[in-house]
């Protein structure tokens, strides 16, 4: 396995495997890497010829007031990972090389950014947008694989890869969750042993929607004020939205028909959690 930390090392090697038309699979990721990170990584590994791992804690995505500083990392842990999972280059830049002064080119995709989590977090799918297209151009991934844990995101990514043409394959995966139900994420290691309790309430939410929804609910008022019922029965919760949306455009349905998704963010101290289900 290699480290890359040169983006023109990347590109070459990349480069390099188009020639002897060999597949490259993709997994971007700001490591402190878990089992759904690793879901992606064997996906891929199934995949693809050539399999890719980016670790970058993308400034560009944290508001001023957010995790930044303190977000896990642990290289090292991550690599010895990721060489069990078979990946074949971890690319590892650094900041100063993905944004270098003076920085003025941003992705903004429109409609889909401001709403959900955009609400809450200004600026953070732009940030996104940016750093997953910089990471195409670098890398020309034939494939690349996200999460349904971050729906919004992968939904966006895929507009992206659509929108501009992109050569490349977004592959949406599952969500993998830990044995109560609380969907893995690098920032479940914030939460106390109370909040990491409470917490477990989320998937409850979801599933007591899929429930109402099965059984013929089709009023989004009445799901979502069963659902906030539910999540504000635990101490530390402090709901940031509970929502009911179109699976294309995210705007909220007027009525649940066919398929919607279920999406909810949730605070248990200052640790922010989201989750979602499709239905
Ligand atoms: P990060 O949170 O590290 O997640 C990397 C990828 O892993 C994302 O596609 C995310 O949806 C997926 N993932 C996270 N938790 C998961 C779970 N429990 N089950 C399945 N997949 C899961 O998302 C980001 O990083 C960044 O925004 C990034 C795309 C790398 C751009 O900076």
């Amino acid at each position: 396995m290699k480290i890359v930390s040169s983006l023109k090392k990347m590109s070459d090697f990349s480069a390099r495997a188009k020639k002897i038309n060999k597949t490259t699979g993709f997994v971007p990721t700001m490591g402190a890497l878990h089992d759904g990170h690793l879901s992606l990584i064997r996906r891929a590994r199934r995949q693809a010829d050539f399999i890719v791992v980016s670790i970058f804690v993308n400034p560009a995505q944290f508001g001023p007031k957010e995790d930044f500083k303190i977000y896990p990392r642990n290289f090292k842990c991550d690599a010895a990972l990721c060489r069990k999972a078979g990946v074949d280059v971890i690319f590892y830049p650094n900041a100063r090389d993905i944004y270098p002064a003076p920085y003025r080119t941003y992705v903004n995709v429109e409609g889909l950014s401001d709403c959900l989590c955009g609400r809450f977090r200004p600026g953070h799918f732009k940030g996104v947008a940016t750093i997953v297209t910089k990471l195409f151009n670098i890398i020309r991934p034939d494939i690349a694989y996200f999460g349904s844990k971050d729906a919004q995101q992968a939904l966006i990514i895929k507009k992206i890869a659509s929108d501009l043409n992109m050569p490349v394959k977004v592959k949406i995966m599952p969500t993998v969750r830990s044995r109560d139900g609380l969907a893995l994420s690098s920032r479940n290691a914030y939460l106390n042993v109370h909040q990491r309790e409470d917490a477990v309430v989320l998937f409850e939410a979801l599933n007591l929607a899929k429930k109402l929804i099965k059984s013929g609910s089709s009023s989004p008022a009445q799901v979502i004020r069963r659902m906030k019922q539910l999540i504000l029965g635990k101490k530390s919760a402090r709901i940031q939205y509970v929502a009911i949306v179109d699976l294309e455009n995210l705007e909220p349905v007027a009525k649940i028909r066919g398929r919607v998704l279920v999406a909810l963010a949730v605070r248990f101290g200052n640790t922010r959690l989201i989750d979602n289900v499709i239905v």
